[in-house]
């Protein structure tokens, strides 16, 4: 822990935006010089109480933070929200102004993805069900412009929320795979009074789907128990997705007990699990997980 927790409560200055890789880097490589330490949260803004807890927590590791705001084309399918996405800079540096953050890296899309650019990161294996089955390509999009965005901070430690679990795991996969040199720092799932995973999309919801909502944290929440007392984890599955149904979600693309690391599919909880699900209301996916002890030993 490099800051103290009063020090990081205490900032109240605004942190400055820089807008091309070369003015961070100018920024990051002084701060180096000075023997300090940088961390990057990475964000496609429209930040939420989610974000400003990771800065809050990457500000324990690291001395100066960098948040990145990009809404990244790449990693959006034909007919996903790109479009609708929300976009509220001027919102996000002031929602930042109280927080650890030194500094926003907002490019542009030319910044990021120049003319001429035709290189993509691909992690086999793990991209290639659960999320990456519902959002072709979307792994690729992601992996390469946070490949892009650890080489253009510079970052020794760069974190990401439990929220988006498969990410998270690709995430790391990709960063041992390239002995990328930056620490992964994993930030557990930040909840609404009621359960709800905070996220950017939940600002979609209306009032009455806001409602169906808060269901997906407490189905999950009973799988988890009852796998944990025993009960077979394919049925489970099942009863899960007809509760999600039941509780009013339009439809659910996945409800799975998979191996915490790999994401593997698992019969039984030899190994730490995780539960993912990703449910729909109108055109909104909602997606949670949770984790869960191994509870089945050798005898
Ligand atoms: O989780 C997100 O907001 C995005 O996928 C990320 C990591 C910022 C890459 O665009």
């Amino acid at each position: 822990m490099t800051r103290s927790e009063t020090e990081t409560e205490t900032r109240t200055n605004s942190p400055r935006i820089v807008r091309t890789v070369s003015d961070l880097r100018t920024i990051v490589e002084g701060w180096k010089a000075d023997g300090h330490s940088v961390g990057l949260v990475p964000t496609m803004g429209a930040l939420h109480h989610g974000h400003l807890s990771l800065v809050h927590l990457l500000a324990r590791h690291v001395d100066h933070v960098v948040v990145s705001i990009f809404v990244n084309p790449a990693q959006f399918g034909p007919g996903e929200d790109l479009a609708r996405y929300p976009r509220q800079e001027a919102k996000d540096v002031a929602a930042l102004a109280n927080s650890a953050a030194d500094l926003v890296f907002a490019p542009d899309v030319e910044e990021v993805y120049p003319h001429g650019f035709s290189s993509s990161v691909h992690i086999t294996g793990l991209t290639e069900d659960l999320e990456g089955a519902s959002r072709p390509g979307h792994f690729d999009g992601m992996a390469t412009v946070v490949m892009k965005l650890l080489l253009q901070s510079q970052c020794d430690t760069a974190i990401f929320g439990e929220k988006d679990y498969q990410q998270l795991a690709v995430i790391r996969r990709m960063a041992e795979d390239f002995n990328l040199p930056v620490k992964i720092v994993a930030a557990p799932i930040v909840r609404e009074d009621d359960g709800l995973a905070a996220s950017s999309r939940n600002a979609y919801l209306d009032q009455a789907q806001r409602q169906v909502a808060v269901g997906l944290n407490r189905i999950l929440a009973d799988l988890v128990s009852r796998a944990e007392a025993g009960e077979n984890l394919a049925s489970l599955e099942q009863k899960g997705r007809k509760a999600l149904l039941a509780a009013g979600f339009d439809s659910v693309d996945y409800v799975c007990f998979r191996d915490a690391t790999t994401l593997a599919p698992i019969r039984n909880l030899r190994q730490p699990a995780r539960l993912l699900a990703v449910a729909r209301l109108g055109t909104i996916r909602l997606l949670d997980n949770m984790a869960v002890a191994a509870t089945v030993t050798d005898r």
